[in-house]
C-alpha cells in the first residue's frame, strides 16, 4: 500500500510517500523557521498561509522523485492534530480534496503517533512491543507501545518538556535559537563536574519528569557567577555540559525504569531531543548493559516531517474503513484518545 503523508501542524510543511512493501519512497520538507524568526515565535496565520503556498509544489516534487502519478497512490494521510488549527486545516483539506478526486481513502493521523512510530522508518526496525521515550520541545513522555494504535502513557512531564528546558537554558547562556542543538555543541567543550545541577525527580519512584527546577537552578548559577563578572565562554561551556548531563541522567534513569516496569526489552526514542548525541550514547550503553536494544529514527526524522505521517497513515489504513471525506481537525488531542485497535496489536 502506497500512502501520501502531509504534515502541516506547526511551522514545517512535510510531504512523503511511504510504501508498506518497499518503505519510504520519497520525502520533502520546507521549514518556516526563518520566516517566524523575526517575530521570536510561530505566527499562526503566517504559518497557515505558507503551508497553502508550499504543500502542492512539495506533493508534485515528492511524486516526481518517487516516479509516481497521483493515481498510483492507495491512500492519503494527514496530521489531524494536535497543532495550530489553521495550519492543520491546510493539510486536512488538501488531503481530503485529493482523496475525493482520486476516490482513495483518507486518514487523519495523531502527530505524536507519527513521532512514536518514526523509528520504524529506520533499519533495523523495532518489533512490537516496545517502550517509547518521546522527547520534543513540547513533550517528555514514556509510552508502552504494544502495537499500532495501542499506546499506554507511563509517565509525563509535570511542567517543562526536556526540549523546552534545553531551549530556555540556551537562552540564559546567550545562545541563538533553536537552543537545543547550540547548547549541545557548547556542552561538547565543557568540563564534567565543575558545576553541579540537580537531577529533578530522578529518584521519585514513578515515571514522571520535571524540568522547570533545572532551568531555575541554571538561572541561579548564572546570576551568582555574573555578580562577580560576565560569564566566560569556559564557564558557559561547563554549565552547558552539566545541564546536558543532568537531563540525560534523568531521561536515561526513567527510560530504564520504564523497561523494568513493563518487562520490555526494546526502547524507542523519538522527537527532537532524540537528536542529542549524548542521550543516544548513554541510552545505547545503559540499555545494552541490561540486555536490551535502543532504536532511533534517522536524525532527519527526529523533528517534524511528512514521512512519519505517511508511515503511521499507511499502517492505520490497513485496518481503517474508507471515510466519506468529511473532516475536522483536533488542535488539542490526547494520544490516549487516538483510538485503540486491538487487531493491529
Ligand atoms: O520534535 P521537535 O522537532 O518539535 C516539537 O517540539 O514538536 O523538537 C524540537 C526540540 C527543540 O526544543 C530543540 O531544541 C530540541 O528538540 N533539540 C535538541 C537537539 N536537537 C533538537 N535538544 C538537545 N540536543 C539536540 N541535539
Ligand atoms: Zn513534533
Amino acid at each position: 500500500m502506497r500512502v501520501l503523508g502531509l504534515e502541516t501542524s506547526c511551522d514545517e510543511t512535510g510531504v512523503a510517500v511511504y510504501d508498506t512493501g518497499r518503505g519510504l519512497l520519497a520525502h520533502a520538507l520546507h521549514t518556516q523557521a526563518a520566516m517566524h524568526a523575526d517575530y521570536g515565535g510561530v505566527v499562526p496565520e503566517l504559518a497557515s498561509r505558507d503551508h497553502v503556498r508550499r504543500v502542492l509544489p512539495l506533493v508534485r516534487q515528492v511524486l516526481a522523485e518517487a516516479r509516481l502519478a497521483l493515481t498510483d497512490l492507495d491512500g492519503i494521510a494527514y496530521t489531524q492534530g494536535p497543532g495550530l488549527a489553521g495550519a492543520l486545516l491546510v493539510g486536512a483539506s488538501v488531503a481530503n480534496a485529493l482523496g475525493y478526486a482520486l476516490r482513495k481513502p483518507v486518514i487523519g493521523v495523531h502527530h505524536l503517533e507519527g513521532h512514536l512510530l518514526s523509528p520504524l522508518l529506520a533499519q533495523p526496525r523495532p518489533a512490537f512491543p516496545f517502550v517509547a521515550l518521546l522527547v520534543s520541545g513540547g513533550h517528555t513522555q514514556l509510552y508502552d507501545v504494544s502495537g499500532v494504535g495501542n499506546y499506554r502513557l507511563l509517565g509525563d512531564t509535570q511542567d517543562d518538556a526536556a526540549g523546552e528546558a534545553f531551549d530556555k537554558t540556551a537562552k540564559l547562556l546567550g545562545l541563538p535559537y533553536p537552543g537545543g542543538p547550540a547548547l549541545a555543541r557548547l556542552a561538547a567543550s565543557g568540563r564534567a563536574g565543575v558545576v553541579t545541577l540537580p537531577r529533578p525527580m530522578r529518584a521519585s519512584g514513578d515515571l514522571d519528569f520535571s524540568f522547570s527546577g533545572l532551568k531555575t537552578a541554571v538561572l541561579t548559577l548564572v546570576r551568582r557567577a555574573e555578580a562577580a563578572a560576565p560569564l566566560t565562554e569556559t564557564q558557559k561551556a561547563d554549565i552547558a555540559r552539566e545541564f546536558e548531563t543532568a537531563v540525560v541522567d534523568v531521561l536515561a534513569a526513567k527510560s530504564l525504569a520504564a523497561l523494568d516496569a513493563t518487562g520490555r526489552q526494546r526502547l524507542v526514542v523519538a522527537g527532537g531531543v532524540g537528536a542529542n548525541l549524548e542521550l543516544r550514547a548513554r541510552l545505547a550503553a545503559d540499555v545494552a548493559r541490561r540486555g536490551g536494544e535502543v532504536f532511533y529514527p534517522d536524525l532527519a526524522f527526529c523533528t517534524d516531517n511528512g514521512a512519519m505521517i505517511a508511515l503511521a497513515g499507511a499502517l492505520r489504513l490497513a485496518h481503517a474503513p474508507q471515510g466519506d471525506y468529511a473532516f475536522t481537525v483536533k488542535p488539542r488531542w490526547s494520544l490516549a484518545d487516538a483510538g485503540v485497535d486491538p487487531r493491529a496489536a
